[in-house]
Formats: structure tokens, sequence, C-alpha cells
């Protein structure tokens, strides 16, 4: 959560800060700041309550500029969403702005007020000013060194840039369990939570590591590891586009990010499936190929939509490799004791790489002993840097809060996974993994047939968008798809809605269901198609209005349902990918209908790196 960006250099850099913390705003969005040192010799902050539009009106209302600066954008944790809590924070001479919680802010916080120091916010992160402050007036010998020795008086998590009103010359990072990326290019020094904060101005990338500090400067950046020694960190070229992570005429970036699919499909799938020889190329995974085509189980962990992603995977890796899969949610496994060897791959699923439950529960399946590929989004996250291996699903910068393209690539990936597995196991005969594969690749071709139509969802969401609740229900692995469409539904319309097991209906939830409930029912055909027809004509009974996910020329469906969307046929293994594009359209359309902020929902962020 939250989103810092900061600038060294020989250019002005209020465009930048700004621009940087637009192209941060999925981290969060409450409230807003940028400090610049000033050619005055002084540092002058803007900070306000709520968007980055607000932001921009206050800045240019009252402009100021110079070569230095830090900006952030907020979701709150520690002291509700107001301009006194908006970072950046400054106590004395030190001005910061902050990622992450110091846990024990309370205890140092009351330290420094016996000390006659005084506070102005509620948050955990002016304390950190405070220290750093009170070790450079207690004589450290520079802004480096106050910050190190700060550090070790804090717990907790952060991410922080830090410059002093009386050094001009001089911004110190730090990390530690929150990302942070120095960017540079031709003198201009770069600080971000995230790499596409500064794609614009550099592809040249370093990654720090927890622990480590740094000094920018205009003549680069130095970096230190944990014990305070020199450390080199490899500079990475990043090769995403920036342009892909403008909306490019959409009226959303989640609708782009929808339409987006096939291609980052194709992306995901490239160079790794042979459909002709039936086989996948996993080469890039740096974990024995022996020891992973032999493990005894698997144990899959994620949050939100990653999760729906391991809930599909079960359903295909079981399948096709016959080997266990276990699913949990990352914040339920820490705490449930579970039961891990040296013969379990932990596979942990996530867009960002950076939530911190998922992080914390794959390093409590490594110490029981695992080993780790992670399924990862981006690029050199933390979570790809702490695995024995990674599958990048290679979706791009993903900047709607509500996934759509890391979900589907996801599964892309899971089904590589699931054929690699089932060859290497001699379970998977060639001939039916090459119908798998050749399936993989026609996915991206059927969801163009689904993003074409848009009438049906524009219905939907004219007759639907005032119900306060809706039911989704699917079988199998589209069980899993009811749940993410729900999720999809709750997060951008603020609609309530729950996805079940149809098979569960009868069990409890069958009392919901009357004619002003509105029942989404994916029902494409294929495994369990007869059962959940049965389940759909159980929800008709009760005079529930049924919209239908169905494949398209189902004059059976058609019949019962109140609507249909339609897909494509196509063969079980790939058909979650394709009914999850046509759920997310519809909660799509009924969230524009209502006219919410899709891309930044209310109380969401992109990246959850709290616990
Ligand atoms: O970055 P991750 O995939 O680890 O994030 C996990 C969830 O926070 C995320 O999928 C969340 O549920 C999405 N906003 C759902 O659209």
């Amino acid at each position: 959560m939250c989103g810092i960006v900061g600038y060294i250099g020989a250019k002005e850099c209020s465009d930048i800060l700004l621009s940087g913390l637009k192209n941060l705003e999925y981290r969060g969005y409450d409230s807003a700041g940028i400090a610049i040192g000033t050619d005055g010799g002084d540092v002058q902050m803007c900070r306000v309550k709520g968007k980055l539009n607000k932001l921009y009106e206050a800045y240019h209302s009252d402009p100021f500029d110079g070569t230095i600066g830090l900006g952030h954008t907020r979701w709150a944790t520690h002291g509700r969403p107001s301009k006194t809590n908006a970072h950046p924070h400054r106590a004395g001479r030190v001005i910061l702005a902050h990622n992450g919680i110091i846990e024990n802010y309370g205890e140092i916080k009351s330290r420094l007020v016996d000390k006659g120091r005084s506070f102005d916010s509620q948050t955990d992160t002016e304390v950190l000013a405070h220290l750093i402050d009170q070790e450079l007036a207690n004589g450290a010998s520079d802004l480096h060194s106050a910050t190190r020795q700060a550090l070790e008086q804090v717990e907790g998590s952060y991410a922080l840039v830090i410059m002093t009103a009386d050094n001009p010359d001089r911004l110190v990072v730090a990390r530690n369990a929150s990302p942070m990326v120095i960017g540079t290019s031709d003198g201009d020094i770069f600080a971000a939570s995230d790499i596409p904060a500064v794609l614009e101005y550099t592809r040249d990338f370093q990654f720090l590591e927890d622990g480590d500090t740094a000094v920018l400067t205009r003549d680069g950046a130095e970096i230190y590891d944990a014990d305070g020694e020199p450390v080199e960190r490899e500079t990475k070229h990043i090769n995403w586009d920036p342009i892909s992570a403008e909306k490019q005429g959409y009226k959303h970036f989640m609708l782009k990010e929808i339409h987006e699919q096939p291609a980052r499909i194709i992306d995901t799938l490239r160079g790794r499936v042979d459909p002709e020889e039936g086989d996948v190329d996993l080469r890039e995974v740096d974990i024995d190929p022996e020891w992973l085509a032999d493990v005894d189980k698997i144990v899959m962990i994620a949050c939100g939509t990653s999760f729906h992603a391991c809930q599909v995977a079960k359903y295909a890796i079981e399948q096709v490799a016959r080997v266990p899969v276990e699913i949990d949610l990352a914040h339920e496994f820490r705490y449930r004791d579970p039961i891990i060897d040296d013969n379990t791959l932990c596979v942990p699923v996530s867009q960002s790489g950076e939530t911190a439950d998922t992080l914390a529960a794959m390093g409590e399946a490594r110490e029981r002993g695992a080993r780790v590929l992670s399924i990862v989004n981006v690029i050199e996250s933390t979570m790809a840097r702490e695995s024995d291996g990674v599958l990048y699903t290679h979706a791009g910068p993903e900047i709607g809060v509500a996934s759509t393209k890391a979900f589907t690539t996801q599964l892309a990936a899971v089904n590589m996974l699931a054929v690699w597995l089932g060859r290497r196991r001699g379970v998977l005969e060639q001939d039916t993994a090459c119908e798998y594969l050749k399936a993989l690749r026609q996915t991206p071709n059927l969801m163009e047939k689904i993003l074409n139509r848009t009438d049906i969802y524009e219905q939907i969401a004219r007759r639907y968008s005032d119900a306060e609740s809706v039911l989704y229900m699917g079988r199998g692995n589209q069980f899993p798809i009811a749940r993410e469409g729900a999720l999809k539904l709750k997060e951008i319309s603020y609609i309530h809605a729950e996805g079940l097991a149809a098979g569960e209906m009868k069990h409890g939830h069958i009392a919901l269901i009357d004619e002003e409930m509105p029942v989404v029912v994916i029902a494409p055909r294929g495994g369990v198609y007869d059962k959940v027809f049965s389940n759909l004509e159980e929800a008709k009974a009760r005079q529930g209005e049924l919209i239908a996910i169905a494949t398209e020329g189902d004059e059976q469906i058609a019949e019962l349902a109140d609507m249909v969307v339609e897909v494509p046929e196509a063969s079980d293994f790939i058909q979650p990918m394709l009914s999850v594009v046509a759920a997310q359209l519809l909660a799509y359309h009924v969230a524009d209908f209502k006219g919410t902020d899709i891309d930044q929902p209310r109380n969401l962020a992109k990246s959850v790196t709290v616990e």
C-alpha cells in the first residue's frame, strides 16, 4: 500500500514527482503530497486529503520547484485520511515519505514526547522523522548514519525516502519488507515503490533488498547492506513499455486490461508451449526438474483473485498431473500449523509479488522444508527474488485495482505447470498433452469473441444495477469463477455478491432466492453441465432472476434464463479463462452504469503490503 517516489538530478522535478505518483496511485489514494528542495535553500511541501487531482490543483495554485524532492500517495493504516496525516512528514530538518508500518511506534512516540517532541499527525510514520532528526541533533555524522541509527530502534516494515531541509544534494532511501527500486538515467536518479512510477524516464533499475539503505546524489547511488557495508545490486533493464501503463483510449484501466488479455496470454505462452510435441519448456524455472517432477504434494497459497487462480489450479493439476494440491488463503495458512516437508512444493501466486500475507506464508513453508516456485507477474518483486524458482506471468503492469489480466495469465501459467508435471510424472499421454496445449493456444482467439460483444452487458447493467445482492454459482473448475465474478462485482460496483458451489445452494443459500435476487449461473457445456442445469432449474423454481454464462447456441439454457451471456465452446481445461472474461465484463458494465470509481474503488489498494 502507499506509493513513494523520489528524485535527485539536474531537472526541476515537480512533474517527475506528480507523474510518478499518478503511476503509483493504484497503491493508495486517500491523500497525497510532495516535498521539493527549492532554489531558495528550503524545502516546500504541498499535501492534500483525497486523490491526486486534488494534489495537482493544490500544487498548481501555488507552484514551487527544484532539483531534489519526494512524493507519496497514501492508503491509510494508522490515522484516518486527512491533510495532517498525509505524507511527507517533517520533524525539524528531516522530511520523509514512508510505505509500511512501524509496529512499535506507540512506545517510541511516548519516549520522544517525554523528551519534549510534539507530534502533528496520528501516523506511525511521524516517529521516524523525529527519530532521524533526533539522531542528527545528537551528532550523527550525516543523514545516512542518522537514518541507520534510527532504523535500529524500529520494528516493522518500511520503504523510505528521506531528505533534509539543509542539504539539497542528498536523498537517503531504505527498505525492509516493503519494495523499493532505484532507477538511473544520465545523471537522473529516481527512487520508487514500483517500476511504472518512473518508466517514462528510465528502464534501468536496481532492486533494494531487505535491510538495504542507499545514498542518492547527482553522481549516482551508493547502496549499503543491512550491516552498513557497501554492496552492489545488479542493474536490470526492464522491457515494459511505458505506453502499456496508459489507458490508450479506454474509459478505464480495468476495461483496457480486460481487452488486453488475449495479447498477454500470448506473451505468457510464448516460447514455453509446444502443442506439436505436447510439452512445455520450463527450463527458466531454477529448480531441479527431477526433484520438481517427483514432489509428494503441492501447496498453493495466495489472497483474493490470486487465490481463485489457486482454486482453478487444484482442478487442473490434480486432474492432469495426479499430484495432490492443497490450497490455502495465505493469511490462514500462516496460523494453522500446516504439514509440510522437504518433498513439498510451495507455489505462491501473486500479481504484485509484494502481498505481505503471501510473502509471510511462503516464508513459513520454506522454514518447514518446502521449496518455492512462485507464479508472479511483477519482475524482481520480493516474492520473485525470495523463491527458488519463478514462473512469470507476463501480464505487464496491471493498474486497475480489480485484477483481470493478472488472473487469466495466472491460469495460463498453472495450465502449463500441470502439463509439464503430467508429462514428467508419466501420467499424461503425449496425444492428450497435445490437445491441452492446442486448446491453450486457442484461448486468445476465443477470448476475442467474448470481447467483441458488449450490448448484452449493457442490458444486464440497466436491468440489475439496483440489485442489493447477487448470487454467483458454478461447479467444478467454474466454482472459483463464480467466486471471482462475485469478487469483481463487489469490488467495483459495491453490490453485495457471493460465489458458491452450485451444489451447495440447496444446503442454505436457496433461502435467499426470490424474484428480487439475480443469480448468475456459470454453465458452459462440459464436465458437470447437467448438474449445473439442475441447479439452474431449482433457482428458477424459486422465481430467481437468472443470468447464465453459457455456451453459444445453448437453447436449453436460453429458454430458462432471463439473460444469457454467450461464451464459445471450448475444452474444460481452458473454459475458466473464457467464462471469467464474461464475468469481468458483467461486473465492469454494472459498475460503469452505476458510475462508481472503477479503477480506484473505495477502501481498496492494489498491493496489500501490510498484514
Ligand atoms: O498482488 P496479489 O495478486 O498478491 O494480490 C492479491 C489480492 O490482494 C488481489 O488479488 C485482490 O483481491 C484484487 N484486488 C482483486 O481484484
